[in-house]
């Protein structure tokens, strides 16, 4: 069989393919069997340069020409089997490819330190337990800061009703576990709290807490200290070291503040100490019979620290270049 016996052959079955498409994947078929990188047309091109210079004349114009009618037909073709048909598969379209992402630097933390608390044997307190909405009573007054009390100035608050607002702690969740739960008790809850603060660097009027809270009878400082040591090594390796220094919150006597030391500077990390024997009351619990500790610290703060992130704003930005990054 000569050249041009083969090439009118070649045009014979294309032809008779051509009339039996009738869905894209028939298309798709045929697109590659004639017209693809490996296709039978491609054969004849790579031919060319060995044919004598009438027959390379011949192929190569018939080639030229299928290829260029059948490009516009297989178009046309193409357009009126997706609107038309509309329903079908076309299982030859290659997968969308999905970016696999990973976890939000704070989701991170917040998993890493509820961890670390369960195998301190510490509960976490659910959601559903510790709402975002808060009465003005357990956000305030039941911790010991009663509506004249100047350390409510400590804390800008967003006010829902004047009984009710948005906790700015984490710290009434202690108060919601002691009134539902009868004593020994061993909670951690994580989550969301807000102030009425400007953004910046180091501000946001909404961050995350981790509050911890221990009762039991006979509780010793040195359990707090011991607990909070523990805690702080497992984030920041064994080599970290700690130290309480004395420090003011109503709700807790004595309270105190722990820091973590980095290069040569203290970094406040915790506010903590012993449950206020009033707060105890408070909740109906005899401070003769129980006691306890609690602490509390910035979930931000910490992930500023062990990422080296020197803006708080960058979180909430869903900057993705810079949630790729951790
Ligand atoms: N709630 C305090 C704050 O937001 C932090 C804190 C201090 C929590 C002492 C505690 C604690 O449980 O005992 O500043």
């Amino acid at each position: 069989m000569s050249i041009l016996d083969e090439i009118y052959a070649l045009k014979d079955e294309l032809e008779k393919d051509w009339a039996k498409v009738s869905s894209l994947q028939d298309l798709e078929f045929f697109r590659v069997k004639y017209f693809g990188k490996k296709g039978l047309l491609q054969d004849f091109i790579k031919k060319l340069s060995s044919l004598s210079p009438e027959d390379r004349r011949v192929v190569g114009k018939l080639v030229n020409e299928l290829k260029e009618k059948y490009e516009n037909l297989i178009r046309e073709k193409k357009d009126d089997l997706s609107s038309s048909s509309g329903r079908e598969w076309d299982l030859l379209i290659p997968p969308r490819q999905i970016e696999v992402g990973n976890l939000h630097p704070l989701t991170k933390v917040m998993e890493e330190l509820l961890e670390i608390m369960a195998g301190l044997g510490f509960e976490e307190v659910s959601a559903y337990d510790a709402p975002d909405v808060e009465w003005d009573y357990y956000n305030f007054e039941c911790l010991n800061i009663p509506p004249y009390h100047p350390s409510r100035e400590m804390q800008a608050t967003f006010f829902i009703t004047d009984k009710m607002l948005l906790r700015t702690q984490t710290s009434p969740v202690q108060i919601r576990t002691m009134l539902k739960r009868k004593p020994p008790l061993r909670v951690v809850h994580v989550g969301r709290v807000y102030r009425f603060d400007a953004f910046d660097a180091t501000h946001a009027p909404c961050f995350h807490q981790m509050e911890g809270l221990y009762v039991n009878k006979n509780v010793s400082f040195a359990e707090l200290r011991g607990t909070l040591e523990k805690l702080v090594k497992e984030i920041f390796g064994e080599k970290a070291e700690f130290r309480l220094m004395p420090s003011y919150f109503p709700f807790t006597e004595p309270s105190a503040e722990g820091h973590v030391k980095f290069g040569d500077r203290w970094l406040e990390i915790f506010g903590c100490g012993m449950v206020h024997p009033q707060v105890l009351k408070n909740v109906g619990l005899s401070p003769e019979e129980w006691s306890g500790f609690a602490f509390g610290l910035g979930i931000e703060r910490i992930a500023m620290i062990k990422y080296g992130i020197d803006d708080i704003r960058l979180f909430s930005d869903n900057d993705i270049r810079f949630l790729r990054q951790i």
